[in-house]
C-alpha cells in the first residue's frame, strides 16, 4: 500500500538505528514506547517486563544517568527530578504524612526552609526547626512524633558541618529517617550513605552537573526507601526530562577531576582571603580557624569549592566588592566551571526575617563564592581589586 507522504514522514526511518551500536547513550527524546502487541502491554503491567511504557514513568537515557549516580554514591538506587526542589518535595511527599514532625535544621537552604515551614504545614506536616547546636546533641531534639530529620553538611553559606555519623545513628536508633542535603559536598568530598545516613539528596544543578546548564535533582539510598519515591515521582511528575539527562550523564563522567580543582581553588582563595585584613571573617571547612574543621576532616576527603567570608557585617561593604568584580561573575546558584558570587541576604536568604537570619548565621556583610575552575592566581587578584583600600 502506498501511503501519503505526511505518514511517510511521521514513521519512515523512527527507531531504525540498524546494527549501530553508540558508545555514548543516545537522548531518548521520546515521551511514550511502542509495543508490539497487547499480551506485551499486558506483561509490562504485570512487572514482568524490561520494556518502557511512558517517560514519566522511566526512560532509557535517565535510567542511564540514575545508574552512574547509584555507582557513585555506593547506593542501591538513585533517582532523577526536573530540580532539586522536586527532589526534596518527592523524597517528603514519599516518606512523610500528616501528622508526622520532620526535624529540619534552622541552617538550611531557603528553598528547603520555605518548603518544609511554609508549604508542607498546609497538609499537616509537622516542621520544627532547630539549631546547629541542638542538631548537633540529636538524640535531645527527636520525640515520638518525629518521622525525618533533614540536615544538611556542610550548610549553605556558612560551610558549619554536622557530625553525620552521629546524627545518623541516632535516627536509626529510633526509627527516623535521616536524610542528608549532600549538594555542596558532591559525592566525591563526603559519602553520606556510607556515614549511616538513610537517603542522600542533591540538587544536580550543582557540582554534579557542573555546567551551568541543567536544572536537576537526584536522591540515592536503599531501594526499600527509593522505591517509594519513584512511586510518587510518577504521581507528581516531578522526573527530569532525556535531555537535560544527557547533558548531566555527560558532567558526571568529569565529576572527580572537576571536585579536586574546585577543592585546590578554594582552598588557595580562602588562604588568601583569610590573611587579608580588610576580610573580617572567613568560612571554609579547609581553614584550621574553621569551627567544625575537625568534623569536616573526619568525614570529607575534600572540602570543596564554596567560600564564604565576611566584611564586618556591612551591606555597602559587600556590595561594593560585588560590583566591582570583573572575573567572578555575579550570579545566584554554585558548583559550575565558573566562579560565581552571591549575596546570601539578596538570594538564598531572602526574605528571611533577622531571627531566621541570626538561625542561619548569615549577615547582611557576606559573600558566597562558588569557586570555579579558572585559574586561582586570576580570582585572587579579581578578589584583591574589588576589596579596594
Ligand atoms: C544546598 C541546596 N539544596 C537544594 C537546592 C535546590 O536545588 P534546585 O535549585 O536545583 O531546585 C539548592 C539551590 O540552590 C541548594 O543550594
Amino acid at each position: 500500500m502506498t501511503k501519503g507522504s505526511s505518514t511517510e514522514l511521521i514513521h519512515a526511518g523512527e527507531s531504525d538505528i540498524g546494527d549501530a551500536v553508540p558508545l555514548t547513550t543516545p537522548i531518548y527524546e521520546t515521551s511514550t514506547f511502542v509495543f508490539e502487541n497487547a499480551a506485551e502491554v499486558a506483561a509490562y503491567n504485570q512487572g514482568k517486563s524490561t520494556k518502557y511504557l511512558y517517560s514519566r514513568y522511566a526512560n532509557p537515557t535517565i535510567v542511564s544517568v540514575e545508574r552512574k549516580l547509584a555507582a557513585l554514591e555506593r547506593a542501591e538506587s538513585a533517582l532523577l527530578f526536573s530540580s532539586g526542589q522536586g527532589a526534596t518535595t518527592t523524597i517528603l511527599m514519599a516518606h512523610v504524612k500528616a501528622g508526622d514532625e520532620v526535624v529540619c535544621s534552622a541552617a538550611i537552604y531557603g528553598g528547603t526552609l520555605h518548603l518544609l515551614g511554609d508549604l508542607l504545614t498546609r497538609f499537616g506536616v509537622l516542621a520544627r526547626f532547630v539549631t546547629i547546636e541542638e542538631l548537633a546533641e540529636p538524640e535531645r531534639v527527636l520525640t515520638a512524633a518525629t518521622r525525618l530529620v533533614w540536615f544538611e553538611s556542610p550548610i549553605n553559606p556558612t560551610l558549619r558541618c554536622l557530625d553525620i555519623a552521629k546524627i545518623a545513628a541516632a535516627c536509626r536508633a529510633r526509627g527516623v529517617l535521616s536524610v542528608i542535603d549532600n549538594t555542596f559536598a558532591s559525592p566525591i568530598n563526603q559519602q553520606p550513605l556510607a556515614l549511616g545516613v538513610d537517603l542522600a539528596m542533591q540538587s544536580a544543578t550543582k557540582y554534579l552537573n557542573g555546567h551551568s546548564d541543567v536544572t536537576g535533582g537526584s536522591v540515592a539510598g536503599p531501594s526499600a526507601l527509593v522505591d517509594p519515591i519513584a512511586k510518587v515521582r510518577r504521581l507528581v511528575g516531578t522526573v527530569m526530562d532525556p535531555y537535560p539527562a544527557y547533558a548531566l550523564g555527560r558532567g558526571l563522567k568529569t565529576l572527580p577531576l572537576r571536585v579536586a580543582r574546585h577543592n585546590a581553588n578554594a582552598q588557595a582563595v580562602a588562604e588568601f582571603l583569610a590573611a587579608d585584613r580588610r576580610v573580617s571573617q572567613v568560612y571554609y571547612p579547609g581553614l584550621r580557624s574553621h569551627p567544625d574543621h575537625a568534623i569536616a576532616k573526619r568525614q570529607m576527603t575534600g572540602f570543596g569549592g564554596m567560600v564564604c567570608f565576611d566584611l564586618d557585617g556591612r551591606y555597602d561593604r559587600a556590595e561594593k566588592l560585588y560590583d566591582r568584580l570583573k572575573v567572578i561573575k555575579r550570579a545566584a546558584s554554585l558548583g559550575g566551571v565558573e566562579s560565581l558570587i552571591s549575596m546570601p541576604v539578596l538570594t538564598s536568604q531572602w526574605g528571611h526575617t533577622d531571627d531566621q537570619l541570626r538561625a542561619a548565621g548569615v549577615t547582611k556583610g557576606m559573600l558566597r563564592l562558588s569557586v570555579g575552575l579558572e585559574d586561582a592566581e586570576d580570582l585572587i587578584a579579581d578578589l584583591d581589586q574589588a576589596l579596594g583600600n
